[in-house]
């Protein structure tokens, strides 16, 4: 074990600038779950606890009575977060059962399996006109020329919002998740990020109000019709569920496509196979999802005094469930570290584990399927330039490159 991973076994920082390096948290969930598998840190605020092992964290994530997500599930939290805000600013993620279920439920039909299903063809075309635009050249830019992309402009169809504008609904998501703690959600500093996040959660809900006149299919136009508790939704209602939704949906999605091609190109006999046997791609989707989970972990706060895992743990006491480290626990998985392109059955946590498990889910499994049918298909030799992959300077809520340099034989368009 190197120095760095030692370190931040004994104290776990998440944000850590070590931490940041190609495949080093896994190392460190390795060295929590073998020494101290329920840790504790100090590095963040006051203190947190740390499960690194599967049954602890599917424990905790199942119980969302005695750990709640009213406060901040990032680590560190919100400024100011004492008590939880009155009226939540991120629905249905930082609210809890029973008033969860209702905004649950109301939005689960435009997030289901026949309606990801549905989406394919649209999200199969858009990914080769992102091909088309550079496979003459023999070269890309993947995370400008189709990871970024792909997932912002799926997230504007299925939201409503105009798709030739994704930039400017998906950068700030991308500068906000990947500045860290000292960016915009942990409390640092107003940053420019923070402000655009901001501005373009307010040009949604500018959208939803004027869809009421003129409805269409898409989240927009309902959130504008919506009714709850027998009223329409009102502008922070709807300003908390545009923040999730498009927070959650544009850079897990693209971190995971990245990753999973990188690791492809770096295992040429599991690519092969998928190129040989494109039906194997959802196992293996679930796969890489399961190998490198885009998000690392998220918190709850503790509502009553409890033990988990022969660990006391008390009211307002923090805890970090380390899914990412979870879906590397031996005590569930076989050859844990091992990509196994057709496990089955896989029952990873990367979409989380009870009642917040993640809403779009199956939208994310099409897209990651979509984008690696096609780039094997048309770009079936890539090769990643390993000297200019890079990750961004903060992983510790999300993983994933923030450049992917890839050169393979150039062909034609298709369209
Ligand atoms: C590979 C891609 C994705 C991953 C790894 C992922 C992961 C997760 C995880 C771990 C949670 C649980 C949060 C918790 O328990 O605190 C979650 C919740 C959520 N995700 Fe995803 N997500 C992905 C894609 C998406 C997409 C495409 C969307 C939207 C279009 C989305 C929207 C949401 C929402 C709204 C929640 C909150 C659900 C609730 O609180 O009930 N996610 N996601």
């Amino acid at each position: 074990m190197d120095q760095d991973v030692d370190r931040l076994v004994t104290r776990f920082d998440h944000h850590d600038p070590a931490f940041a390096r190609d495949n080093r948290p896994w190392d460190v969930y390795a060295g929590l779950r073998e020494r101290c598998p329920i840790a504790y840190s100090d590095a963040w605020e006051d203190g947190f606890y740390i499960l690194s092992k599967y049954a602890d964290v599917a424990r905790v994530a199942k119980d969302p009575g005695t750990f709640s997500n009213r406060w901040s599930v990032t680590l560190p939290g919100l400024p100011g977060q004492e008590e939880p805000p009155e009226v939540s600013l991120s629905i249905p993620l930082g609210m809890d059962p029973p008033e969860f279920n209702e905004w649950r439920r109301m939005l689960n039909p435009y997030f289901s399996p026949q309606k990801a299903e549905a989406g394919i063809p649209g999200m199969r075309q858009v990914v080769n006109e992102l091909i088309d635009g550079f496979i003459d050249r023999g070269s890309a830019e993947l995370y400008d020329e189709l990871l970024a992309p792909f997932p912002a402009i799926i997230t504007c169809r299925i939201l409503g919002l105009p798709e030739n504008e994704w930039h400017d609904f998906a950068d700030p998501v991308h500068e906000a998740l990947q500045a860290g703690p000292e960016g915009s959600y942990g409390g640092g500093p107003q940053t420019p990020s923070r402000v655009s996040m901001m501005e373009a959660v307010g040009r949604m809900v500018a959208i939803a109000q004027e869809r009421r006149a003129d409805p269409r299919d898409d989240v927009l136009s309902f959130l504008g019709t919506a009714e709850v508790h027998g009223r329409p939704l009102n502008e922070i209602e709807m300003a908390g569920i545009c923040t999730v939704l498009l927070g959650g949906g544009v850079d897990t999605t693209t971190n995971a496509i990245g990753v999973t091609l990188v690791e492809l190109a770096r295992r040429p006999e599991a690519r092969q196979r998928l190129i040989d046997d494109p039906a194997l791609i959802p196992l293996a989707v679930e796969e890489f999802l399961r190998m490198w989970s885009p998000f690392q972990g998220l918190a709850r706060r503790v509502m009553t005094d409890v033990d988990v895992g022969g660990c006391p743990m008390h009211e307002g006491d923090k805890v970090l469930m380390l899914w990412a480290s979870a879906n590397r626990d031996p005590d569930e998985f076989d050859r844990p570290d091992d990509v196994v392109v057709d496990r089955s059955p896989n029952r990873h946590l990367a979409f989380g584990l009870g009642p917040h498990r993640c809403i779009g889910a199956h939208i994310a499994r099409a897209e990651m399927r979509v984008a690696l049918e096609e780039v094997l298909r048309r770009l079936p030799d890539y090769e990643v330039d390993e000297a200019g992959l890079q990750l961004p300077p903060d992983v510790g809520l999300i993983y994933g490159y923030s450049r992917v340099p890839v050169t393979f034989s150039p062909a034609g368009r298709e369209s």
